[in-house]
């Protein structure tokens, strides 16, 4: 463990407001914190680990697959994970995914009276009682003493991990269309009875354009990492890139951590992490929340539907109109372009696509923003 102050004032979500909050995401008991100038939206379990999270030492060979929620973490976990045992489908068959690939902070969701009950539902199952106490062990006690190399898996922002990560280990960072990470989540949070949701899609994306839903603010999230997209040690992917052209994805992972691949090996990779393949594949489902039967019978499974732009079929024109003003609000200050995100019609705006320069951006107000769809 590092010795560093953890630098961010967390703040407790208004009573009031997480009151309302805990009336849609029941999972949650206690309340929100939010973190640091950003104001990321977490448990309040968060502050008990803020600091150890901080504080992790990180070694040359540790890898981190960072992501905003719903942002195609797994796939990319079980692609790193294979480049970096030699593509050995065997294990990776056998042994699960979170149990090869951690998730840091996974314990800060599930909250203590949600374990209680876990506890006292499966009183009479050892083996139960065991996945539980992995649940709530904090991944980062048991990350000193995991051999090398590890593998982790976080949905926290970079500012909230080590401040050493990118100088001594490696960051494959995903970001995704908002609209569908927002969509995919309101998902996931019918799933697992540890979250909860608003009933409707729209009081759930109105939260979620306010930062008030885990993890959120998504755009500040992803605006961190694509600043560090220049890093040697981080690489920055799209979800969308790896949609388009999983062969080209999986060779620019390899490039990443030095792996070469013969074109048969990008074949057999492909064909594993194939959308109809992956999905078949046991070692990816929340196999812990799905024992506990801590899942909602008849929602859609973990790994979903696996589309570019399918949050049409959930907004309707205001939803759509909020969303490219948030979007371009947010990235007037940067170069970063998603790349299934249309520019809205801005007449004052010069807001260009990435691959147009120059990058030059000017400030405008929302108001000028003509919503064209
Ligand atoms: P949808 O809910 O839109 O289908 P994460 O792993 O970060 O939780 O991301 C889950 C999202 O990635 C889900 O999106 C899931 O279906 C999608 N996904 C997972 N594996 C995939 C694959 N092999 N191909 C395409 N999408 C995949």
């Amino acid at each position: 463990m590092e010795d560093l102050t953890f630098p961010y004032e967390v703040k407790s979500v208004d009573d009031e407001l997480a009151k309302e909050l805990m009336e849609h995401y029941t999972g949650e008991k206690t309340g929100f914190v939010r973190v640091g100038p950003k104001g990321y939206f977490f448990p309040q379990k968060y502050r008990e680990q803020a600091s150890d999270i901080y504080n992790l030492t990180i070694r040359n060979d540790d890898i981190f697959v960072v992501t905003y929620p719903r942002s195609g973490t797994t796939w990319t976990q079980e692609l790193v994970w294979l480049l970096q045992n030699n593509l050995d489908f065997e294990t990776a068959k056998n042994i699960t995914l979170s149990t090869r690939f951690p998730f840091l902070e996974y314990s800060i969701l599930i909250h203590p009276e949600t374990l209680r009950t876990m506890q006292e539902q499966n009183r009479d199952s050892p083996e139960n009682q065991e996945i539980i106490d992995a649940l709530n062990f904090p991944s980062a006690a048991r990350f000193s003493s995991t051999p090398s190399p590890r593998f982790m898996k976080t949905h926290l922002p970079l500012s909230l991990l080590p401040p050493s990560l990118l100088d001594k280990g490696k960051v494959i960072y995903v970001a995704r269309d908002p609209r569908d990470a927002a969509v995919s989540h309101y998902h996931l949070c019918k799933l697992f009875t540890i979250c909860g949701v608003p009933d409707d899609f729209k009081t759930f994306w109105n939260y979620f354009l306010r930062g008030l839903h885990g993890y959120s603010p998504i755009l500040e999230h992803t605006k961190e990492a694509w600043a560090q997209r220049g890093h040697p040690n981080l690489l920055f992917l799209f979800y969308e890139e790896l949609s388009e052209d999983l062969p080209s994805a999986v060779r620019k992972v390899a490039k990443f951590l030095r792996k070469t691949l013969t074109e048969d090996q990008v074949k057999s990779l492909c064909e594993h992490l194939n959308f109809n393949n992956f999905k078949k594949n046991a070692s990816f489902d929340d196999g812990a929340l799905v024992k506990l039967n801590f899942v909602k019978k008849g929602e859609a499974p973990f790994i979903r539907r696996g589309k570019v732009g399918g949050w049409r079929q959930y907004f309707d024109d205001e939803m759509m109109d909020q969303a490219d003003r948030w979007i371009t609000d947010n990235l007037f200050n940067t170069d970063l372009r998603y790349p299934s995100w249309d520019l809205p019609n801005v007449p004052s705006l010069n807001i260009q696509k990435l691959d147009e320069t120059p990058a030059r951006i000017d400030y405008y107000t929302p108001s000028d923003i003509v919503n064209t769809k």
